[in-house]
């Protein structure tokens, strides 16, 4: 393990030293998350092989087909309590199925000069792991003349125009397009599939490059329908930076169990996979999602899906230091996001495992899944974006909570602070600012350290890019 310990000084004995601002804080509302619309109590964990098809210069021995796939995938299993830590789902990115059109009815298949489907699901179900497939909006232009399965009704007359993607543009008030999508999804059932990833969505999918209709959220309702009348329990993951207003996120929560609250991280194209300018802008939106969507209602029934994790290389491939990855996997817990890996599984260094696996970080995960964090900002407890950040998720009835302090380091442009505070920062956070009172055990996740009780504030001294991530307990304290 790579991180230095931030040291924890023990609340009242620097007091005097320290400015603590009084009284303006508002009260804390706890968040929750409960069950979502397929079904799901917590985020998917396992990998998605988007970083690696689109950064081959990070993983230049990755193939994008099914021996590349299972070589990638099998890591979860075989090595070092990936499945045992619940990484299980195997996703494919674009590039699975054929481009232009689809089989006799018009529905997806997959190319077969690359993926096996049914066998590959088969290989992954036997060793307790789960397949994910990729699809984006409307039905093959090419199709328009097919009938859809179970109907007398052509593709094209229920679907026209020109999406940019080879497709057309569904109307989704019409009872055949709710066909043709239960026919993909049944036949997606019938191979094994456990997990879809609906790309493009509007509105959200911002700088799409393509002509996507304004409002594609008929066809997130068309899958959760199709889901919801098959044999099969299957998550469905909505990308790309949503839409925010109640009207769309009542949409989300009510039809996917989760939902991209960003744009692509990955650096497209270089030799590593992500920069820490991007991952403040990622941290950001999540702050302006739960910010936004927790004042409409707040028990939550959709998880966040803050992109791929790209905390599973070393620091050269991942493209960031070692703190900055316990970051990213700091908050990507606390945010109850999903963990999946984008990294190459076949790469793996021994601080990239550590992060995965930690037992005391997925207790946090397996508390943020029911109560995940918001921000309180240091001397205030506003939310508002800050270099130096605290987080809180509960606590729970039972007095259990998280907390999360962070020194992102110098705005690099999208990080929503626009401070440049350089080096070690000494960060407080007082119990008036995450609106919490009394007594909690407070246990260092990373760390892996008791520090025992704490009933007025934390302090700790963090490096640009460092966080750290408490996990508090009001029962232990007896
Ligand atoms: C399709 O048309 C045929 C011939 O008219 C008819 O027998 C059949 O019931 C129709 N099927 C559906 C699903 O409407
Ligand atoms: C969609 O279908 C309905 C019912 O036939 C029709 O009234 C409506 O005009 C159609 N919308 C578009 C955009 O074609
Ligand atoms: C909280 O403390 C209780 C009692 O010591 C213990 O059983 C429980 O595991 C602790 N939970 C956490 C999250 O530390």
């Amino acid at each position: 393990m790579a991180s230095a310990i931030p040291s924890l000084v023990i609340a009242g004995s620097i007091l005097a030293m320290v400015t603590v601002p009084v009284a303006s804080q508002t009260a804390l509302e706890v968040i929750r998350i409960s069950t979502t619309s397929n079904g799901f109590d917590a985020p998917a964990r396992g990998w998605n092989s988007f970083g690696i098809q689109a950064n081959p210069d990070a993983s230049p021995s990755f193939t994008f087909d099914q021996a590349g796939v299972i070589t990638q995938c099998d890591v979860l299993s075989t090595n070092a309590g990936l499945k045992a830590s619940g990484y299980v789902y195997c996703s494919l990115d674009s590039g699975w199925s054929v481009g232009g059109n689809g089989d006799d009815f018009g529905r997806i298949i997959p190319d077969p000069s690359k993926f096996d489907i049914p066998a590959l699901a088969d290989h992954l179900h036997s060793q307790g792991l789960m397949l994910g497939v990729y699809v984006v909006p409307g039905a093959f232009i090419a199709d328009e003349a097919k009938t859809i399965l179970g109907t007398n009704v052509t593709i094209g007359s229920v679907c026209s125009g020109d999406n940019g993607l080879a497709r057309c543009n569904f109307n989704y008030s019409l009872p055949e397009v709710q066909q043709w999508h239960n026919s993909v999804v049944d036949q997606f059932a019938s191979w094994g599939v456990d997990f879809i990833k609906l790309d493009f969505i509007t509105p959200g999918s911002p700088a799409s490059g393509v002509n996507l209709p304004l409002d594609l959220s008929g066809e997130v309702i068309a899958y959760h329908q199709a889901i919801a009348q098959s044999d099969r329990q299957i998550r469905l993951d909505i990308s790309w930076k949503l839409d925010r207003s109640e009207q769309f996120f009542d949409i989300w929560e009510t039809n996917a169990d989760s939902m991209r609250t960003d744009q692509d991280i990955n650096n497209g194209g270089a030799a590593t996979f992500v920069s820490w300018g991007t991952v403040q802008r990622a941290i950001d939106n999540y702050r302006q999602y739960i910010t936004t969507v927790s004042s409409f209602d707040t028990t939550l029934t959709i998880y966040p899906d803050m992109d791929n994790l790209f905390v599973g290389n070393a620091a050269s491939v991942s493209g960031i230091t070692d703190h900055q990855r316990q970051t990213i996997m700091t908050h990507w817990v606390g945010a109850a996001a999903n963990l999946i890996i984008g990294s190459d599984l076949a790469d793996l260094d021994d601080f990239g495992l550590y992060l995965l696996t930690n037992a005391a970080a997925l207790e946090v995960a397996d508390f943020t899944e029911d109560f995940p964090i918001q921000p309180r900002n240091p001397g205030t407890g506003a939310q508002s974006a800050q270099q130096l950040q605290a987080w809180i998720a509960g606590p729970s009835s039972t007095g259990e909570a998280v907390v999360i302090i962070a020194n992102y380091g110098p705005d690099e442009g999208q990080g929503g602070f626009g401070t440049s505070v350089p080096g070690v920062q000494v960060v407080t956070i007082t119990w008036e600012d995450l609106g919490i009172q009394g007594s909690f055990g407070v246990f260092d996740v990373w760390a892996g350290e008791d520090l025992g009780a704490e009933d007025t504030e934390l302090e700790v001294q963090l490096e640009e890019g460092q966080s750290v991530l408490y996990h508090l307990n009001r029962s232990n304290l007896v």
